[in-house]
């Protein structure tokens, strides 16, 4: 088999090469080159994609799979994916469940409705980004199209910090504050896991999307909380605490609980998110402590760098002390 990366340097897209190296596939990627590639067998392309001639360099070529971790312009991906309609078998868009509509319905699976978007788009927002790549996708490959759509990834590479945020915020107290209720489910997928899904379903011929989340029941606050204090050897007491606590004391969740989500209507949809299609297409997800775990040998192997400069992403150090104060207080 025969893979192009368009990434591929980074965090899910250096796990889908990592993925299809172990499987013995054949690896180019296609990226501007701004991080040096250390793996044996890579073949690497330096370009910019949002220059059609440096993508035009690649349609010499054939690929059985492409996968595109592009998460910008939809005329970016409607660009690749036109140039390569012809050289390539199938084409995987690494997507993301921001593509559906808001209110997000209770059990949201892949018939659900998603945002207005267009395929030749300039970029507008994330949402918007997300599923006009979607589009582009599947206007030029149709039924040789396969929509990845991710929840939270996590895992050893993540470079938004998430994980170290959480590890730090464990691991700074005696007692900590814990978001919610410790049995709400923490929906997330580990990079390694969705990587080789994605590269078998894409073998299989799996085509349209897919939601990619962990199964409901798999992972809960209080599975991850525990997972992290194990890791750090903290003998923390987590202290739990409502969703109105959180909001009085100006706690943004996005920074400081990074994948928390308040349980309230609007969110019901992610919590309970059916990944049931994707499930009876082999997709297997390992165990929150293993991602937590192996994370954390990954942020001792690296000195925890890697992080996005174009993110600001959560604080490294983890939540606020004065704000973890004021939320504990009530
Ligand atoms: N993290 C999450 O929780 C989450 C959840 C759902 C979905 N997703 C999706 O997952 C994807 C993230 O993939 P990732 O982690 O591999 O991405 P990333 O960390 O953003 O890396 C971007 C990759 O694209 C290359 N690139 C950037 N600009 C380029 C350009 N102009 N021309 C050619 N290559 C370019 C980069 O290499 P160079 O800089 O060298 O060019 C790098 O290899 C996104 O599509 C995101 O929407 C993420």
């Amino acid at each position: 088999m025969r893979l192009l990366v368009l990434g591929g340097s980074s965090f899910v897209g250096g796990a889908v090469v990592d993925a299809a190296l172990a499987g013995g596939w054949g690896v180019t990627t296609f990226n501007r080159g701004s991080r040096p590639e250390d793996r044996p067998g890579v073949e690497v392309v330096v370009g910019d994609r949002t220059r059609r001639s440096d993508v035009e360099r690649l349609a010499g070529d054939r690929w059985d799979v492409v996968v595109d971790t592009w998460a910008a312009a939809p005329r970016v991906v409607r660009t690749s994916a036109g140039l390569l309609r012809d050289v390539a078998g199938r084409y995987v868009y690494v997507s993301s469940r921001a593509v559906y509509a808001s209110p997000y319905p209770g059990g949201l699976d892949e018939t659900a409705a998603t945002v207005e978007a267009s395929a030749g788009a300039e970029s507008t927002g994330y949402a918007e980004d997300k599923r006009g790549g979607e589009l582009a996708v599947e206007e030029a490959f149709g039924d040789r199209a396969l929509l990845v759509r991710a929840g939270v990834i996590l895992g050893p590479g993540e470079n938004l910090g998430r994980m170290r945020c959480w590890l730090a915020h464990v691991d700074r107290s005696s007692t900590v504050l814990a978001p919610g209720d410790p049995d709400q489910p923490w929906r997330f997928v580990d990079v390694r896991d969705l990587a080789s899904w994605t590269l078998a379903a894409a073998a299989a011929g799996e085509h349209g999307p897919f939601n990619l989340v962990n199964p409901l029941g798999q992972a809960t606050t209080g599975s991850f909380l525990d997972a992290c204090r194990g890791v750090v050897l903290s003998n923390a007491r987590l202290r739990w605490v409502g969703p109105a606590a959180i909001d009085r004391a100006g706690i943004d969740r996005y920074d400081a609980l990074p994948g928390w989500l308040p349980p309230v209507p609007e969110y019901d949809g992610f919590l309970t998110t059916d990944v049931g299609r994707a499930l009876a297409a082999g997709l297997r997800c390992r165990p929150v402590h293993e991602t937590v775990a192996d994370t954390m040998a990954w942020l001792r192997d690296t000195g925890g760098l890697g992080h996005r400069p174009d993110r600001d992403g959560p604080d490294p150090l983890g939540l606020d002390p004065a704000l973890e104060r004021a939320a504990l207080a009530g």
